[in-house]
C-alpha cells in the first residue's frame, strides 16, 4: 500500500463500521468503465454502479472531457444574483425530459439537499397561497430521504433516526411500508398485493384533517431499505388521496431518475405524476456532486408574487448550479441520448430479473425483489448476529472474488450499470452464488 494510505486514523468514514474497516481497508484508487482498481492493483467489477450513481460506467470519456474543459474555463461563479451558462442549459435540458408541466428546476449538491429543498418548497408554496396551516409532512416507514434533518425526519429507516429521535422536526407522520413477505415474497416486479396500504394516508388525513398536511414524500421504488417496488395501483392511490385533500405528492427520485427505471423519471415509468421530484446521483453520473428539484409550473408560479425586486425563496447553496457540476450534468444527458442508455437499460431488465430470481432456491434467501435495474436478495439473519451474513458476503466478494457488492444488513442490493454487458452481469451473479454457498 502506498505511503499516503498508511495512516487512516484521521479519516471517519460515512455509513461504515470504521474500526472493522481500518483493520483491513478496502481502498479504490482508480476506475474505468465497469471496473475499479484497488490500492493493491487488483481490478474489481462494480455491481452497484458506484452508489446507484454511475449508470454509464466510470470515467466516461465524454464526461471527463466536459469536466476538464469546464474547470479550465469557468471553475466557479456564484449563482446568487448572477449565474453561469451551464446551469441555465442544464435546467432547460432536464426540464425537457421531465413529466409535462414540471419545467422548473432548482439545483442542490446532493440527494439530502434536494429532499430538504423539496420540503421547504412545499411549505412555502402552501403559505404563498394562503394555506399556511398546511405544515404537516408525511413520509413512509422504511423510506430513505437522506441524512439532513428534514429528510431524516420524513425518512423511516430506524438506525438513521434512533440517536436523533428527540430532535427530529415536529409535525411529521409516516404511512406504513409495503413489504409483507407473507403476500409479496419472491415477486418479480410490482407485487399485485398491497395497493390498499396507500389508504394509510387517509388514516392520517382523518387524524390531523387533510387540510393541515403539506406534502407526502415517497420513493417510487424504495431503494436503500432494500428495494421495495410499489404494489400495483399503490402510487395511483396515493395520488388520488393527495388530490382529494390538496396535499402535494413528492417523488424522491434520487435513485429512480435518469434511467434506473429505463425512463428519465420513475414517474413516467409508473405513469403517476407527482408535484415535485427530487434527483441527484444519475444527474451527473456521480462524477461531480449535484442534485436537482423539479416542480410543477404552478408551484413555481405561486412563489412569483410580490415586488419583483424581492427574493421569492430564501433558500440556496453556495454550490447550487456549480458550473463544473452542471457541465458534467450536460455531458451526462448527452451521453444518455447519444448512446440510447435508457433503451439499453430496458433491454437488460429481463436478464437481470432472471439472474436475481435464480437465488430463490438458496438456503439463506428469504426474498428476492426487483424493478427496473434495482434488485435485492434478502437473506435470513444468522441467529444472534443480524447483518453478519451480508457483511461477510461483501468482504469475501471484495477480497476473494474482486467484486464490489453492497449489503444493507443481510440484504444484498444491486444497481447494475445501465449499459452492463449481459455476460459480465451473469458472471458477477455466479460469483455471488459461489460466495453465498460458503457462508454459514
Ligand atoms: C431516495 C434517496 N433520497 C435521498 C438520498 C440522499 O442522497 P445523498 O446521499 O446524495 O445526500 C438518497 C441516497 O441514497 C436516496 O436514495
Amino acid at each position: 500500500m502506498s505511503a499516503a494510505l498508511k495512516n487512516l486514523d484521521a479519516y471517519w468514514l460515512p455509513f461504515t463500521a470504521n474500526r472493522d474497516f481500518k483493520k483491513k481497508p478496502r481502498v479504490i484508487t482508480g476506475a474505468s468503465g465497469h471496473y475499479y482498481t484497488a490500492s493493491d492493483g487488483s481490478k474489481l467489477y462494480d455491481t452497484f454502479s458506484g452508489l446507484w450513481t454511475s449508470g454509464l460506467g466510470h470515467c466516461h470519456p465524454k464526461i471527463v472531457k466536459a469536466v476538464q474543459h469546464q474547470v479550465a474555463t469557468l471553475d466557479y461563479c456564484m449563482t446568487f444574483q448572477v449565474t453561469n451558462d451551464k446551469a441555465v442549459a442544464l435546467a432547460d435540458r432536464v426540464a425537457q425530459m421531465a413529466p409535462e408541466g414540471m419545467t422548473r428546476c432548482f439545483f442542490t449538491n446532493s440527494g439530502s439537499e434536494s429532499v430538504d429543498t423539496a420540503l421547504k418548497i412545499a411549505l412555502g408554496y402552501h403559505r404563498a397561497r394562503g394555506e399556511g396551516n398546511r405544515t404537516r409532512l408525511i413520509g413512509r416507514e422504511r423510506g430513505y430521504h437522506g441524512v439532513n434533518f428534514g429528510g431524516m425526519s420524513v425518512g423511516g429507516m430506524v438506525p438513521n433516526r434512533k440517536v436523533f429521535s428527540a430532535n427530529l422536526i415536529p409535525g411529521v407522520d409516516h404511512i406504513r411500508h409495503t413489504q409483507d413477505l407473507e403476500h409479496n415474497a419472491f415477486t418479480r416486479g410490482q407485487p399485485s398485493w398491497g395497493a390498499h396500504l396507500a389508504d394509510d394516508l387517509e388514516r392520517l388525513c382523518a387524524l390531523h384533517d387533510g387540510s393541515n398536511i403539506a406534502a407526502v414524500i415517497v420513493e417510487p421504488v424504495a431503494g436503500s431499505t432494500g428495494v421495495l417496488p410499489p404494489p400495483v395501483g399503490y402510487l395511483e392511490r396515493l395520488r388520488e388521496i393527495c388530490d382529494k385533500h390538496g396535499i402535494l405528492l413528492i417523488f424522491d427520485e434520487v435513485i429512480t431518475a435518469f434511467g434506473r427505471l429505463a425512463r428519465p423519471f420513475g414517474a413516467q415509468r409508473f405513469a403517476v405524476m407527482p408535484d415535485i421530484i427530487t434527483t441527484a446521483k444519475g444527474l451527473t453520473n456521480g462524477v461531480i456532486p449535484m442534485g436537482a428539484v423539479l416542480v410543477r409550473d404552478s408551484i413555481y408560479d405561486a412563489f412569483m408574487q410580490g415586488p419583483e425586486h424581492m427574493i421569492e425563496l430564501f433558500h440556496g447553496y453556495t454550490y447550487s448550479g456549480h458550473p463544473v457540476a452542471a457541465a458534467a450534468g450536460l455531458a451526462t444527458m448527452n451521453v444518455y441520448e447519444e448512446e440510447g442508455t435508457f433503451e439499453q437499460a430496458a433491454a437488460l431488465e429481463q436478464h437481470f430479473e432472471d439472474l436475481l430470481h435464480s437465488f430463490a432456491d438458496h438456503k439463506h434467501v428469504i426474498d428476492v425483489r426487483n424493478f427496473g435495474l434495482m434488485g435485492a436478495i434478502e437473506m435470513a439473519p444468522r441467529e444472534g448476529a443480524p447483518g453478519a451474513r451480508g457483511g461477510e458476503a461483501h468482504k469475501k466478494c471484495f477480497w476473494d472474488e474482486h467484486l464490489v457488492i453492497r449489503n444493507g444488513m443481510d440484504t444484498l442490493q444491486f444497481s447494475p450499470f445501465l449499459n452492463s454487458r449481459p455476460d459480465e452481469m451473469q458472471k458477477s451473479f455466479e460469483t455471488i452464488r459461489r460466495v453465498l454457498d460458503t457462508i454459514e
